[in-house]
Order: structure tokens, then C-alpha cells, then sequence
């Protein structure tokens, strides 16, 4: 979920509703604002649905200088108007919007709020009406507030937006393991999931500790930490233009961003390498990660699948063992861990729960870690030992690209200044500047053949009800994002497959015209492959290649320039993202938004 904050600005309504187009990508299931005037009058419009549905909604007398509001990714509760937020007390005077899960809800609304009709089935819900029976108690706004937050079980996640009927200009705002920054102006201070949603108002922001209760006015921002004690904090810059994040003369960002991936890579050269050729990256890190015997990586969606190609870049330019996992998993079953472990977590977002859960796991434990990340500042970034950042620009779409593509080649540049650090001559001879240029240019070239991936798009996968993406080696780690690209944006059913453990089972799906894609771009297992390919076609399937230059035989439909082979997935990937993004188009689905997902989950 996402959720914003403002006051003293005589525009509340239109700065709430412009964060919140901001901040959908968090969630659009239904989103809601509440506003008020000084001069007493307040309003409350909440909808189903995404927040062009609630500007419709919006009438013209709505308005005020105060003001929250909320897009809303369901979790307690279905997507319906009575469970979007902001939530309100019975008594009328409290308006809430929250951002995570309260663990114990059921339990606090049994104790205490037994004589209370509900309107929602939401936790959000319990938390209002339980502020507002203490301030019925006699207890003051601020008290009120933080003794319900005593009351939330340590399993919960928040962060809270809260506004008294009785003090119109003033925000109440607390967190807990859910991103939140106060941005800073003047004569009127915002609230916000995520910068990117005030960039318009401001590019000051000050963030938040979990356990802290700030006060928020126009002309002021008072932080307490749990003790009561004030707490001065200076904000901090976000240089990130706000027009990075519109999409311009696109029809969507998913288009915008795979087009951008060219220019990551340069930009990624541009920041990590020096004139000289040597990689700006501090050596205190890289001793630390020569020093470990094993690399952890873990991530979350497609940050994962970056995190299975880094295991071939770090193996093979560094020679430290790599194992990947998937942050929900590790959380609760972490493997056996090595000696001297070094974590990595990959994170686009830099505020994914279940990445954040392990990554206080490891601070619990002692452990060094570096965040790789898009968001400066970002919740794991700040929480990390280390941080490398992306440069990549805001990416808006749900279903990622240019950060998948830009995580692999800062992996690369990594492991190249790792394995150059300890002497390795792998290392030596991988002129990673080079290698990433050539794959810019490489990646231009597929780019601005969008005409010919659409067809194949429209031919093989418009009206199909299943698909397979299959490869070996570092082939089945493409095949693992290109399925989930597929299936996120298109719904078409799609695995991702070793296409040696195809024949164990999985080939029983194989129907006619059910296409499978064959990615080759390893020279090792090209051959394997192609006989798996033709397994599936002596059974019917439809199957298109996606093969390296330097493999590639007549009739392949997509060919792809030569790279480095530890870096191919940054080519290969390209065709599969445009695949996808043409077959949702063909389907009618909204590309940018699709079904049931967000882009940033702050829930675990
Ligand atoms: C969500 C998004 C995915 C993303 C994953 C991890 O599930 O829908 O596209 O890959 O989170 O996000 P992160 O920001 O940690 O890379």
C-alpha cells in the first residue's frame, strides 16, 4: 500500500491524489483521501478500484489545506469501497490510513472493542476505534495514539498517517517496519511512502526511525523517540528529477523502461568505472567480501532471478561459492550457514518486507551485508552495512526490467573489482567496461526490432492458454525470469524450465502449439537444448528459439548479438520482456498495473 500526508498547502486534494498516481505501484485495489479546512469543513471519498476511479469520485466543492490519503494492496479485508482507507472512529473524530499488517487485531478488537460496530473487515479498522475509545478515556491525541501502538504485537508492520477532527492542521505519524519519510517545505511539510510521490511539492526528506512518534504541522516537524524524548534529525536530498518518473511520449513505462536498459548500462559505467579502467567501489567492501567463504544472496521476484545469474558472475570471477535464495524461504528455514558468510541482498525497491526480514536476521546475528538497490535511502539500503546503488532511474511498471538488467551488470562490475582485488586473472581478463558497452549497443539493436517480436508475440502466445520457457545452465535462469515476466503482465500460465528435467514430467504438458521457448546462449549446453527443443516438437509444441549470434542456426527466430558469456542474460532477457509486454497489450490487460500485484510489498 501506499499513503501520503499533507498540511498547509491550500491544495490538498489535488497534491494527495497526484502522490497517490505516484505511489499506485504499491497497490491499486481502492484508495480514499481525507481532507479538511480550517474553517471546519472536512470530507471523506474513498472508491474501488484505481485512483482515476476516486478522481471521478472527487467532487469540486472537495478540498481543504489538510489531508491523508491511501492506495490500498489488500491484504485483511477484499478490494471494496467499505475496506479502502482513510478509516474512521464511530465517534467521527479520528481519520487513519495505514500501511502493513497488525498481527494481533483480532485479538485487541476482542479485548477492548467488543461494544463497537465495525464498517470494514480491516485490521486498519480496530486501530481507529481503539485510539478513539482512549481519548474517550480522557487520554489526549498523542497519548492516545501511542498507547495503542504499545498494544501492537512485534509481528506487525505500519506505518500510520493519523488526523484529530479537533486539530485540523496536524498529522500524528508513526512506523514500524513500513517505509515512511516526512518531505519538508516551507510553510507546509508532507508525508509519504516513497519520495517519489512528493517530488513535486519537495526534494527534502527526513526519515523515520521504527518506534518514533512524530507530530506534524505546517510549520513544524517534532520527532519523539519510544522514550518521549525529542529527537533532531536534518533531512536529507533527493536529487531525482520528478519527471523521471513520468512516462512521456509512451504508451506505458514498461515500453519506457525496456528502452531505458541501454542507457542503465551506460549510466552504470559512467558511476562505477574510473578513467583507468578500475571500479569505483570502496575496498574496505571488497575486502570484506574477498574475506568471507561464502556469498548469500537473497531477494525477492525478479530481484531473485538477478540474484540466480549473480551466482555464475560471482563463481566465476571471484571463485567464492554462491548459493541464492529466496528471502521468504531463508526468513523462517535459513540454511546452515558457512564460516564466514557474506550477505547481498538484491532489491529494487530497497523496501521489500521479506528481504528486510532477513536482513535484520543477519544484523541480529552479526553479519556484514550489502544492499544492492535502485532507491537511495531506501529502507534496506540504510539498514545494510553496504550499499551499491543502481542508477537506473525511478522504475514505475510492476513487472521490473531495467532493474533486473541493471542488477546483473552492477554484479558484474562487483565481482570483476572483487576478483581483480585478489589477483585472479578471470578477473584480469574481463574488461567489464568493455563487455557492457558491447551490451548496450547490443541491447540497442533489439530494442528497435519491437516490430518483429510483436509478431511472434501475436502468432505464438495472443491467445494461448500456457507457455514454457526452457534452457540450461545460465540459460534456465533467463527461462525463470522470462516466465515471470510472461505470466505477470499476460496471466498465460508459463513455467520457467530446465529443459534436461523436462522429460521427468513436465513434457506431459506439452500439447499442440503449446510454445515453448528455447533460450541458447551458453556454448556448453547449446547442443543439449536444441535436443530437448526437439523432444517437445516431435510432441507438437510450437517452439521459438532465442539464440546467441555465435549458436544460431537457420530458421532461429530470434538471434541475438555475441557477448561476454557471463553476460548474456542481459541480451537475452530483452526479446522476453517484449514478449511479454506485447502479449498482455493483445489480451487487453493494463501492462503497467496488472492483476492482484504491486510493485513494492511491504507485507510479508
Ligand atoms: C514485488 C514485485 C516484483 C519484484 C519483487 C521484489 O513482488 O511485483 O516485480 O521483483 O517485489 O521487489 P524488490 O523491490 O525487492 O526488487
Amino acid at each position: 500500500c501506499g499513503i501520503v500526508g499533507v498540511t498547509g498547502k491550500q491544495n490538498a486534494v489535488e497534491i494527495l491524489l497526484k502522490g497517490l498516481e505516484r505511489l499506485e505501484y504499491r497497490g491499486y485495489d481502492s484508495a480514499g483521501i481525507y481532507v479538511n479546512d480550517q474553517d471546519g469543513k472536512e470530507y471523506l471519498v474513498k472508491e474501488k478500484g484505481r485512483i482515476s476511479e476516486l478522481r471521478k469520485e472527487v467532487s469540486g466543492d472537495v478540498h481543504g489545506s489538510t489531508g491523508i490519503g491511501h492506495t490500498r494492496w489488500a491484504t485483511h479485508g477484499a478490494p471494496s469501497k467499505a475496506n479502502a482507507h482513510p478509516h474512521v472512529s464511530a465517534d467521527g473524530r479520528y481519520y487513519l490510513v495505514h500501511n502493513g499488517v497488525i498481527g494481533n487485531f483480532a485479538q485487541l478488537k476482542e479485548e477492548y472493542l467488543q461494544d463497537v460496530t465495525f464498517k470494514s473487515d480491516t485490521d486498519t479498522e480496530v486501530v481507529v476505534q481503539l485510539i478513539a475509545k482512549f481519548a474517550q478515556q480522557g487520554l489526549d491525541t498523542k497519548a492516545a495514539f501511542k498507547k495503542v501502538l504499545s498494544l501492537i504485537d512485534e509481528s506487525s508492520s505500519y506505518s500510520f498517517l493519523l488526523v484529530d477532527h479537533n486539530e485540523p492542521d496536524t498529522l500524528y505519524v508513526a512506523k514500524n517496519k513500513s517505509p515512511l519519510l516526512i518531505g519538508v517545505g516551507q510553510g507546509f511539510n508532507v508525508v509519504c511512502s516513497d519520495a517519489l510521490a512528493m517530488l513535486d511539492q519537495t526534494h527534502d526528506f527526513i526519515e523515520l526511525v521504527d518506534g518514533e512518534i512524530v507530530v506534524v504541522k505546517p510549520n513544524s516537524v517534532t520527532i519523539e523517540d519510544p522514550q518521549g524524548k525529542v529527537m533532531e534529525r536534518k533531512p536529507f536530498h533527493v536529487s531525482t528529477d520528478a519527471s523521471e518518473a513520468d512516462k512521456g511520449a509512451y504508451p506505458y513505462y514498461m515500453l519506457k523502461e525496456i528502452d531505458e536498459q541501454p542507457g542503465v548500462m551506460r549510466s552504470l559505467i559512467k558511476h562505477y568505472v574510473a578513467e583507468d579502467g578500475s571500479i569505483k567501489i570502496a575496498p574496505e567492501l571488497l575486502t570484506k567480501l574477498n574475506n568471507a567463504d561464502r556469498l548469500y544472496i537473497v531477494a525477492a521476484g525478479t530481484s531473485y532471478h538477478a540474484g540466480l545469474v549473480g551466482r555464475e558472475i560471482f563463481e566465476g570471477l571471484t571463485k567464492i561459492p554462491t548459493e541464492v535464495h529466496v528471502a521468504s524461504e531463508f526468513a523462517y528455514n535459513p540454511p546452515l550457514l558457512s564460516q564466514k558468510p557474506f550477505f547481498i541482498f538484491l532489491t529494487q525497491s530497497g523496501e521489500t518486507a521479506d528481504s528486510r526480514q532477513v536482513l535484520s536476521l543477519v544484523n541480529q546475528w552479526g553479519y556484514q551485508s550489502l544492499t544492492i538497490t535502485n532507491v537511495e535511502n531506501s529502507t534496506l539500503s540504510r539498514e545494510a552495512t553496504h550499499t551499491l546503488l543502481l542508477y537506473a532511474g525511478p522504475e514505475i511498471a510492476v513487472a521490473s526490467t531495467k532493474a533486473y538488467t541493471g542488477q546483473i551488470a552492477l554484479e558484474a562490475l562487483l565481482a570483476k573489482a572483487m576478483g581483480a582485488q585478489k589477483g585472479l586473472t578471470t578477473a584480469a581478463n574481463f574488461e567489464v567496461a568493455q563487455e557492457l558497452t558491447k551490451v548496450a549497443n547490443g541491447m540497442q539493436e533489439l530494442v528497435d526490432e519491437k516490430a518483429q517480436i510483436e509478431k511472434i508475440a501475436t502468432a505464438a502466445l495472443a491467445t494461448t492458454r500456457n507457455a514454457f520457457y526452457i534452457g540450461r545452465a545460465i540459460d534456465y535462469d533467463i527461462a525463470q525470469e522470462a516466465a515471470l515476466k510472461l505470466k505477470e503482465v499476460s496471466y498465460v500460465q508459463t513455467e520457467g524450465f530446465a529443459s534436461g528435467e523436462l522429460k521427468h514430467g513436465t513434457i506431459a504438458l506439452i500439447e499442440k502449439d503449446t510454445p515453448v521457448v528455447a533460450i541458447i546462449t551458453d556454448a556448453k549446453t547449446a547442443k543439449h537444448t536444441r535436443s530437448n527443443a526437439q523432444e517437445v516438437l516431435a510432441r507438437g509444441a510450437n517452439v521459438i528459439y532465442i539464440v546467441s549470434r555465435a549458436l544460431a542456426e537457420e530458421g532461429d527466430q530470434i538471434v541475438l548479438p555475441d557477448v561476454h558469456p557471463l553476460l548474456t542474460p542481459l541480451l537475452a532477457i530483452v526479446p522476453c520482456q517484449l514478449l511479454a509486454y506485447y502479449t498482455s497489450l493483445q489480451r487487453g490487460y493494463d501492462v503497467d498495473k496488472p492483476r492482484n500485484l504491486a510493485k513494492s510489498v511491504t507485507v510479508e
